[in-house]
């Protein structure tokens, strides 16, 4: 084999609740539920005699992604090299579709395929744990990537546990034109008085996890859905709150913002695709897409 082509999803958060503040390592303690989308970048590795790397950029979006040592895939293409103690020459090449900066985790999605498709390509042996403990190194969101579908994140976010595929709702994701950084949106829950640090009084991730494991209760899931990060996202860029109501105005049966942001998503209802757009797209750049599924 001399080829490996891998889609990389983007995730959304359908629960995210912050337990505890920053204790000093720069992180906060989390329970989240992690959803894969069908939307995906795709990763090609293909082995050659020395490292290059390309990124196409499907959106035209004009953000500089860098294709250099600072990028996730060449770091985990480099930690790969240590843990093996072999040079891993090949040539990488991303297709970005998932809009960058945005809470949809694109960046570590491509970490993660490129520790699986790596492992895959130069049968370097390493089992799930294994590139999942690697991808730990790597960032907080890219040991989900190494599971995909639905699961459970606790600690910073590393400490995955697979859970039965959620349906596959169907969403729409609005990207706004400005986009949020995630250190900052940290920072800026850490400021929040104690009674907005909360959006929700139960925990969301309990109950979506049970309800996996039962008789979906598709109304008590649109309840559950809830972000802690969505307050001081919104306090960051207050143009956010009118979008998720006027997503929610437009038809969409509850809107949310995706991780730390600014990207929303929203659960479609009754209102068709076309409507949703001419209500919406004023607000930034509108695509549908749905939950992915991997059992
Ligand atoms: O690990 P990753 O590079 O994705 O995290 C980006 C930043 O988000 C971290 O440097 C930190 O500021 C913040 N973060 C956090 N707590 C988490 C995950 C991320 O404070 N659990």
């Amino acid at each position: 084999m001399n080829t490996v082509t891998l889609k990389a999803p983007a995730k959304i958060n359908l629960t995210l609740e912050v337990s505890s503040a920053d204790d000093g390592t720069g992180y906060h303690n989390l329970s989240t539920i992690f959803q894969s989308l069908e939307l995906a970048d795709t990763l090609t590795i293909e082995k050659a005699s020395s490292l290059s790397f390309d990124i196409k950029d499907n959106l035209n979006s004009g953000l500089e992604i860098p294709a250099d040592e600072s990028n996730l895939v060449i770091k985990a293409l480099r930690l790969l090299e240590k843990l093996s103690g072999k040079s891993l020459p090949c040539h990488v090449s991303l297709e970005k579709n998932i809009p960058a900066g945005g809470g949809l985790g694109g960046g570590s999605a491509d970490c993660a395929a490129a520790l699986k498709g790596l492992n895959e390509l130069f049968c370097l042996g390493l089992c799930q744990k294994e590139l999942a403990q690697a991808a730990a190194k790597l960032g907080a969101d890219v040991s989900f990537g190494i599971t995909g579908g639905t699961a459970l994140g606790t600690g910073r976010g590393e400490i995955i546990e697979k859970l039965p595929d959620a349906p596959a709702y169907e969403i729409c994701l609005l990207i706004p034109p400005q986009g949020l950084s995630t250190p900052s949106v940290y920072r800026k829950w850490d400021e929040l008085p104690d009674n907005k640090k909360h959006q929700h009084n139960r925990k969301p991730s309990l109950i979506i996890k049970n309800m996996l494991s039962r008789t979906w209760d598709d109304k008590l899931f649109l309840e559950s859905l809830s972000n802690d990060l969505e307050e001081p996202a919104f306090e960051l860029y207050p143009q956010l709150r009118a979008i998720k109501d006027s997503m929610e105005k437009a038809g969409c049966r509850k809107a949310m913002l995706c991780g730390s942001g600014s990207t929303l998503f929203g659960i479609l209802g009754n209102s068709g695709r076309k409507e949703l757009a001419s209500e919406l797209s004023k607000f930034g750049n509108l695509a549908f897409t749905k939950f992915r599924s991997i059992q």
